[in-house]
């Protein structure tokens, strides 16, 4: 990992703030981040339980690009918006794979041809709001056009087979209809263009599947070590069995099963479980749509298990499931949380368990998230 000062063009020019830590080198940023979670949590892991950070490549480590479109359909820039709301182009941002600027500048050739005027956020005029890339690791890729309004849809399907030819390597394609004048990336209603609906997303040995909508790990590299972390420690616990609650597409469940745990996921998106089924094959693993902050319906999903594998949103776990594992009698609790802050306030009313080991993983460099993962045993037996 690189001691040397980060530079990016962007941020030296002040049109891109959101990599706050730059030019601090990586080495630095990962110390800095490992005090501050430990400080964080100082109250619940023990020192003695943290384990070397889990660093990342400095640059190339996203996913998933999504893209504000402005200028002009003639000249379209690809990236965000500034103060003033006119478009600023991040087409070079280094966070994403080199591979993807030639796919950039076709997309920027797609809005032109197929003459998408940008949205402007002031005059609220225009269709085109956002192109959302996602890229596996095998190199595959999912666009996501995210609309205003119907009426471009003509022109997108009139262009979209040119843009196929040019990028044999986009499988799958939706279009979102976003008429709201809102601060979010997409609207509800999305409208397959491509036979393939998910895109394969292979992640150490198992390959997930994807789908338009929905939470990815966006550091492909980062998230594969943290699933193979968890499930050693899953498999370390002597567990059978194992619930994964808000389990998205099911990256802990299916890395559990694949080591052979028999693993049910419980997740609120009925879109995200129909792609974790569809990546299940053969693995024994199930999942569920439900509500994983209510222990009744996660009892209802996944009876009695041995271990629990929790990965919340920032917000947390709800105070009733905190309350419930707090009396569970599992072998062992893995949480997995991109926010210590909630992770403190929900380890703290775990009474009856006890922090093993704690790893951090730097699932986004140069910002001051950080992505904790922590093992719990009974207190009883670890004392
Ligand atoms: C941080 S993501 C984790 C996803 C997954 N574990 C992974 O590694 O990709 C949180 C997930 O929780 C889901 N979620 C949010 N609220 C939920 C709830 N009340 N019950 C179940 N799942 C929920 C979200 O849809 C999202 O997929």
């Amino acid at each position: 990992m690189s001691a040397l000062p980060l530079h990016c063009p962007h941020h030296e020019a002040g049109r891109c703030g959101s990599c706050t830590l730059l030019p601090t080198p990586l080495t630095t940023q990962l110390a800095r981040k490992q005090e501050a979670v430990a400080a964080r949590l100082a109250d619940h892991v023990p020192s003695v339980a943290w384990q070397p950070p889990r660093g990342s490549a400095p640059w190339g480590f996203r996913n998933k690009a999504k893209l504000v479109v402005g200028g002009t359909a003639a000249e379209p820039t690809l990236g965000i918006r500034d103060e003033q709301g006119r478009g600023v182009d991040l087409r070079t941002c280094g966070l994403y794979p080199p591979d993807l600027l030639p796919v950039f500048d076709r997309l920027a050739r797609f809005v032109t041809r197929a003459a998408l005027p940008p949205y402007d956020l002031a005059r609220r005029r225009g269709e085109l709001k956002h192109l959302v890339l996602t890229r596996s690791a095998a190199s595959e890729l999912m666009l996501r056009i995210v609309l205003r309004s119907e009426a471009p849809l003509p022109r997108v399907e009139e262009h979209l087979p040119g843009l196929l030819a040019d990028l044999p390597r986009l499988r799958v394609v939706s279009a979102n209809l976003h008429p709201a004048h809102a601060a979010v990336l997409a609207g509800p209603t999305e409208i397959p263009l491509t036979e393939a609906t998910l895109l394969g997303m292979p992640m150490g040995p198992v390959t997930l599947r994807l789908g338009p909508d929905g939470f990815f790990q966006t550091n492909t590299e980062v998230a594969e070590a943290l699933y193979a972390r968890a499930t050693g420690w899953l498999m370390e616990s002597g567990a059978r069995t194992v619930a994964d609650l808000y389990c998205g597409v099911g990256g802990f469940a299916l890395h559990a099963a694949h080591a052979g745990l028999e693993a049910v996921g419980v997740e609120i998106s009925a879109d995200a479980v129909r792609a974790a089924e569809s990546a299940a094959g053969d693995l024994p693993a199930r999942f569920v749509c439900a509500d994983a902050a209510d222990p009744a319906s996660v009892t209802a999903a996944a009876g009695e298990v041995d271990a629990v594998l929790v990965n919340p949103p920032r917000r947390g776990l709800g105070a009733d499931l905190v309350a419930a594992l707090a009396a569970g009698t599992q072998r062992t609790l893995v949480y997995s949380s991109c926010n210590p802050a909630t992770l403190a306030r929900d380890l703290a009313g775990l009474t009856g368990w006890r922090v093993t080991r704690a790893q951090l993983f730097d699932m986004f460099p140069h910002t001051e998230h950080a992505e904790v993962l922590v093992e719990l045993r009974p207190a009883r037996l670890s004392a």
